[in-house]
């Protein structure tokens, strides 16, 4: 895409008291010399302020930093981040179109774009307020079709929670980011399989803090008071009691030989190989109905006792797959 100029400029530009001393306080960040390197910060701090970069903020940051005003558009110019044409008023909505989203239903997101916003990506809509584009692959492709509105990320869209999302934004709510399907974070959509102690936190960090701050889309004038509390964690369960460890009166019955016919071959129960059958064998189980029979309590025993591979009864499911096999 030609990426240029807008022809209609404004006159000038300043940034606001408190995001000059913030543009002031990046610059320091870089050695004598080097103070080219905050041109990005500045651009972004200027488009984050206005809603797009104009030529007078281009000459201004070009200014603060010693630079070409050729430089600072040369850079402004490649990143596609950086808006070079007005965006709507209340919110540039960027739809990501890239291969997860596209297969998840971007192409119903952007058919939305083009219904309720403008016909076209980049061009206003009739009241002044919205804005789009598609844009490529923004991270969050497992919470795939996502939008970027404003800062903020919504998840897991679907055709009518995007469209409702918008219709919020043009009524002057503040429509909650994040997943719109309930996922925390991008956790599968069962629900989490590992690391389930997470802090029962209502939202995630970049949802909780937006939602803290309570308005999405705001333009940034500088002297915003970061919030950065995020509501307050539900009460952890108690954790359950560690279960009593299995007693001897738990073992389950064996047997000193195989039965006449001779011994099953335990192998055809996932998860035991010809280790783990020997094992079983020397220990007194020989059978698939011996494995069937098996409570809880004497599935415990056996896990401290017989097998060297402790949680693999469970894991691997044997009594099942012994019940299974025994009628077999
Ligand atoms: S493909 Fe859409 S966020 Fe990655």
């Amino acid at each position: 895409m030609l990426r240029r100029l807008h022809a209609d400029q404004p006159k000038s530009f300043a940034f606001t008291a408190a995001n000059l001393a913030w543009a002031k306080g990046q610059i320091t960040k870089y050695p004598e010399g080097r103070q080219a390197s905050a041109v990005i910060p500045l651009l972004w701090r200027a488009q984050e302020q206005e809603g797009w970069v104009s030529q007078p903020a281009i000459e201004a940051v070009a200014n603060m930093l010693g630079m070409a005003e050729i430089r600072v558009l040369e850079v402004a110019s490649f990143y596609f981040m950086f808006q070079l044409k007005p965006v709507g008023a209340i919110a540039h909505v960027q739809v990501c179109g890239t291969t997860s989203c596209m297969i998840c239903g971007a192409e119903d997101l952007i058919g939305i774009c083009r219904e309720v916003i403008a016909d076209k990506p980049h061009e206003i809509s009739p009241d002044g307020n919205f804005s789009w584009e598609e844009v490529e692959c923004l991270g969050a492709c497992a919470n795939a079709p996502m939008a970027q509105i404003g800062k903020d990320y919504y998840e897991d869209l679907t055709a009518d929670s995007f469209r409702e999302i918008l219709a919020g934004f043009a009524r002057g709510d503040v429509p909650r980011p994040g997943s719109q399907t309930g996922r925390f974070s991008c956790e599968p959509q069962g629900g989490v399989t590992t690391l389930k102690d997470f802090t029962g936190e209502e939202y995630n960090g970049s949802v909780g803090i937006a939602v803290s701050l309570g308005d999405t889309v705001k333009r940034i004038q500088g002297d915003e008071v970061p919030v950065l509390i995020r509501p307050k964690p539900k009460p952890k369960k108690a954790a359950p009691e560690p279960a009593a460890a299995p007693s001897d009166d738990d073992k389950p019955a064996l047997l000193s030989a195989p039965r006449d016919g001779g011994a099953d071959d335990l192998k055809k129960i996932s998860g035991v190989g010809p280790k783990l059958e020997k094992e079983l064998n020397n220990a007194g189980v020989f059978h698939f109905d011996q494995i069937a029979s098996w409570t809880a309590k004497e599935v415990a025993w056996a896990d401290e006792n017989l097998v060297s591979f402790k949680g693999r009864i469970t894991r691997d499911n044997w009594v099942s797959q012994a019940k299974s096999l025994a009628k077999q």
